[in-house]
């Protein structure tokens, strides 16, 4: 009975040993390669925060820049420079891609938030002030 129970056991062990290696470095990309919906927040690259104007990823911005920041829970350097895909929440026009060049962190700011250049905001809202936050989805 219990060298029935030991094979498959020790069987079960040694693939649960495996997976650390090779997992979860597949589970992180397919989790970041997700769409998100959430919020499009107005952020302005220019005024990053008190401490001065570098971003995130070390560069700066001006505000007509069409510029993202990707929530800081998402957020790795390895994220700088690419490219996040766009689209208002309720299908309205085309996806539009910007550069991500920070990362966003503010209070009440969600995990699946964007923080959106003026210039990339307007591409969304055509300057509707009551268009912020806007619903959106995005992905990397
Ligand atoms: C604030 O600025 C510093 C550098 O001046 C930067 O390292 C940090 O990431 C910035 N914070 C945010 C939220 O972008
Ligand atoms: C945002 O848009 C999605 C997709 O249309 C929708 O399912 C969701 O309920 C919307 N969320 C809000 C807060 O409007
Ligand atoms: C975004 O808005 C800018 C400024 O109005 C415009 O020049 C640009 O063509 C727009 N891009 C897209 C993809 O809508």
């Amino acid at each position: 009975m219990y060298k029935l129970t030991l094979v498959p056991l020790f069987a079960l062990f040694s693939l649960i040993s495996a997976i650390p290696e090779q997992l979860p470095d597949k589970i992180d990309k397919l989790e970041k390669r997700k769409p998100y919906n959430g919020e499009g927040l107005l952020y302005f690259p220019s005024v990053v925060n008190a401490s001065g104007t570098l971003n995130a990823c070390g560069g700066t911005n001006s505000d007509s820049d069409r510029v993202a920041a990707i929530p800081s829970a998402v957020f790795d350097e390895s994220y700088c420079g690419k490219k996040v895909k766009i689209q208002r929440g309720d299908g309205y026009g085309e996806p539009i891609g910007a550069t991500i060049v920070d990362q966003l962190e503010c209070d009440g700011c969600g995990p699946s938030d964007l923080g959106l250049s003026p210039a990339l905001w307007i591409n969304f809202t055509s300057f509707n002030e009551a268009m912020n936050p806007i619903n959106i989805t995005w992905s990397v």
